[in-house]
């Protein structure tokens, strides 16, 4: 049995990354975590040139990730918030899932899932988007867990002075950055422990799926 965790963020090692991470580390079995971050990966475009094999034809890294997918028993799917939705890289690689969808193919279908979202705010539009995703893909979601993560306007160097960031809108205008007020996942035990809740119920289930066949 392996699970595969994604994190979609275009930050490599920032919250959601981490926060997949730890669901793994909680998984009794063997896993494998890739960043989808600095990779290539475009929308499905509607050619349909998957139909006959159920192989996307598309020529990015989406298609090393190909293999990786068909093998996993279960996936750990993360993603941020941008604009109330999943950012465009987490959404691309969803939109891909695409290839496995026709005349019945049965390459994720039947598997487990489990939901990630990290926002500036809240992780929730993520998690719902997620899950919806999992639903068209007839992967059984098994749980979700969502964290804050610092927005840029934390570090872009402007945060304190900018009207219309997050520090202002967060905090009121005159508000200092300091590390205190800096959103960060060791800051929320409750959602760390949340994440190896959810690693170790799909340890369960997957260990009950391999006792069953
Ligand atoms: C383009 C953009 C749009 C964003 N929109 C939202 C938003 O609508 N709601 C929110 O809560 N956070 C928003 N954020 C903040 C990110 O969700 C936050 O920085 C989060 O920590 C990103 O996850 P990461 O730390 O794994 O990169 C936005 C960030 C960017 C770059």
């Amino acid at each position: 049995m392996k699970v595969l965790g994604i994190s979609g963020s275009p930050r490599s090692d920032a919250t959601t990354a981490k926060l997949v991470r730890e669901v793994l580390g909680a998984v009794e079995c063997e896993t494998e975590f890739i960043s989808l971050a600095g990779k290539r990966i475009g929308s499905c475009i509607a050619c349909l040139g998957c139909v006959e094999t159920n192989i996307c034809v598309l020529n990015d890294d989406m298609k090393a990730l190909r293999q990786k997918i068909v093998d996993a028993d279960a996936y750990v799917i993360g993603a941020a918030n941008y604009y109330s939705t999943l950012n465009a890289l987490a959404h691309c690689f969803l939109e891909r899932f695409y290839q496995f969808r026709h005349r019945e193919g049965k390459a994720v279908a039947g598997k487990l899932g489990v939901a990630v979202g990290v926002g500036g705010s809240t992780g929730d539009a993520v998690v719902q988007s997620i899950r919806t995703f999992f639903e068209y893909n007839q992967i059984e979601c098994v749980g979700e867990v969502t964290a804050q993560g610092p927005a840029c306007c934390f570090t872009c160097g402007y945060g304190e002075t900018c009207k219309v960031g997050a520090i202002h809108n967060f905090f009121g205008p005159g508000t200092k950055i300091t590390p205190e007020i800096t959103p960060d996942l060791s800051k929320q035990p409750e959602k760390i422990e949340e994440a190896h809740v959810l690693g170790r119920n799909l340890s369960d289930r997957l260990k009950r799926f391999a006792a069953a066949t």
